[in-house]
């Protein structure tokens, strides 16, 4: 028989070159699974609507579960002379059942709402995957986060010491970060798991298909209704790389934080052993190799999400196969990604604080000088411009941090500023002596005092649980509508 299934009308086969500059046919193997179960499904759905009889159904799912196995177990010879996936497929039931029945099987159905159904079935996997795995990792910062409440850090802007923070509420704030993340991806699955698949090449068939069926054996939460919409629009493969490509913004400042602490200058952190690497010269260095490598990759996940723009762009209403080329994007997201959070799980679960070295920053700063500023306006109600002049011109002159502490020379500060004498109470110099105390009177919502702080915490877990409820919904329905799939596929095989 005919080795090529679509080839016939054309003369000449295609030239080994061209052959190989277009085929799919590797890359494929990444949506292989999916492209077997929307076969099955299609044709589980031919034969209830009496297009299929019994025979032929058995047969078909016979044939695709001997292929499903065989690819299970490495078993599969891969013929390159195939374009992509769907043929080769095609191909491998109709030789091991022959064209009658063989040939039925792609009844109704299209390459281009073929490959959109495995698109989205696969993309569905790895967003739970992902999500997964940014729960966990949020589970390990939260641990972190709450054996921290009261681990002094430097809060900083521009880089510079600014105001007095704990390391619990910095963590807290990357957990946010990802809990975000968790709620975008709910959003965009819920756009994603639709079924495109029944729209055909583009504008339906003639062929009494059920695409509801099909919507509820794959899971799907309802149809790609319009069939040019169906198999022209992309949108979700962007707003997932769009997803994927805030993450790896997120990811890359986390990974910033990290080799900025862990150097000799700051170093607030020491990362594990495993995770870094050593100079092939300098005896001396450790290198947080992992966490550099997580600031640079996580740059393709953003580029990715650009040449996707780029891609999709350019092409006019209909299926063009610029498309094909976005599978290796969002393959190459969706490692990079997969891999980023397999890092952060062990170096944030392995992560050593250097509380001296944080306490030491704040000591050796004047990062006290907003408390200060705030006591004035609350204890001798004298305005915010004119406190803040007041530690301006106290910190200006001072040689030491210490010296901010100093009685005489706030109250010399007071008098150059407003003119006034005033008698500072002990309780303002005890508090500005005291991190605690200083922190306590952070009193806004949000803010690093330890009341806030742990607020926050039960906050972040309580949001957490939340999606997490959510998360295990999608799970379930896969799982069910998988479940209801090999039930129909075991009986109508037997
Ligand atoms: N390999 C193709 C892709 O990934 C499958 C769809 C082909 N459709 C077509 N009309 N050529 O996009």
């Amino acid at each position: 028989m005919r080795k090529n299934l679509y080839r016939i009308g054309l003369d000449i086969p295609l030239n080994n070159d061209a052959l190989k500059f277009i085929s799919s046919l590797k890359e494929d193997f990444w949506i292989v699974e999916e492209d077997i179960i929307g076969t099955q499904v299609h044709n589980i759905m031919l034969f209830e609507q009496k297009i299929l009889d019994e025979t032929e159904i058995r047969k078909i799912l016979f044939a695709l579960e001997q292929i499903k196995n065989k690819i299970k177990s490495n078993k599969i010879e891969i013929d390159d002379s195939f374009e992509d996936i769907h043929p080769f497929i095609e191909k491998s039931v109709i030789d091991t059942i022959g064209i009658e029945i063989g040939g039925k099987l792609h009844t109704g159905r299209s390459r281009n709402d073929q490959v959109s159904v495995d698109l989205r079935l696969k993309i569905r996997k790895e967003l739970n995957k992902i999500s997964e795995g940014l729960f966990a990792l949020i589970d390990i910062l939260l641990n972190l986060s709450k054996n921290n409440i009261s681990s002094y850090l430097p809060l900083y802007t521009h880089l510079q010491r600014g105001q007095l923070g704990v390391f619990s509420h910095y963590i807290n704030n990357y957990i946010a970060q990802f809990l975000r993340t968790l709620e975008r991806i709910e959003e965009i699955y819920n756009r994603v798991n639709k079924n495109p698949l029944g729209a055909c090449a583009i504008g339906g068939t003639s062929i009494n298909i059920n695409r509801n069926r099909t919507s509820e054996l794959l899971g799907f939460d309802g149809l790609v209704y319009n069939s040019i919409d169906a198999i022209s629009s992309r949108d979700y493969i962007y707003e997932t790389l769009m997803v994927f490509s805030l993450l790896a913004i997120q990811f890359s400042r986390i990974a910033e934080d990290l080799i900025i602490w862990a150097t000799k200058e700051f170093n607030f952190i020491e990362l594990a052993d495993e995770y870094c690497s050593v100079s092939s010269v300098m005896p001396q260095k450790k290198n947080p190799d992992t966490v550099e490598l997580i600031r640079s990759r996580s740059s393709k996940v953003v580029s990715n999400l650009f040449s996707t723009a780029m891609i999709i762009k350019a092409i006019p209403t209909g299926y063009f196969k610029d498309f094909q080329d976005l599978k290796k994007k969002l393959i190459s997201s969706i490692n990079i990604i997969l891999s980023i959070i397999t890092m952060f799980k062990g170096i944030f679960s392995t992560i050593s604080i250097n509380k001296d070295n944080m306490r030491h920053a704040i000591d050796d700063s004047f990062i006290l000088a907003l408390d200060l500023a705030e006591l004035l306006v609350q204890d001798y109600n004298i305005p915010f411009r004119q406190s803040h002049e007041i530690v301006a011109l106290l910190v200006k002159n001072l040689e030491k941090p210490e010296d901010m502490l100093n009685r005489e020379k706030i109250e010399k500060s007071i008098f150059n500023v407003i003119k006034k004498e005033i008698n500072l109470s002990e309780k303002v110099i005890q508090t500005i002596k005291n991190l605690d105390l200083c922190l306590e009177r952070r009193i806004s919502q949000g803010s690093p005092s330890g009341k806030e702080v742990k607020l926050n915490i039960d906050k972040l877990g309580k949001w957490k649980d939340s999606l997490y409820t959510l998360f295990l919904n999608r799970i379930e329905k896969v799982k069910n509508a998988k479940v209801l799939r090999n039930r129909l596929i075991e009986k109508l095989i037997s």
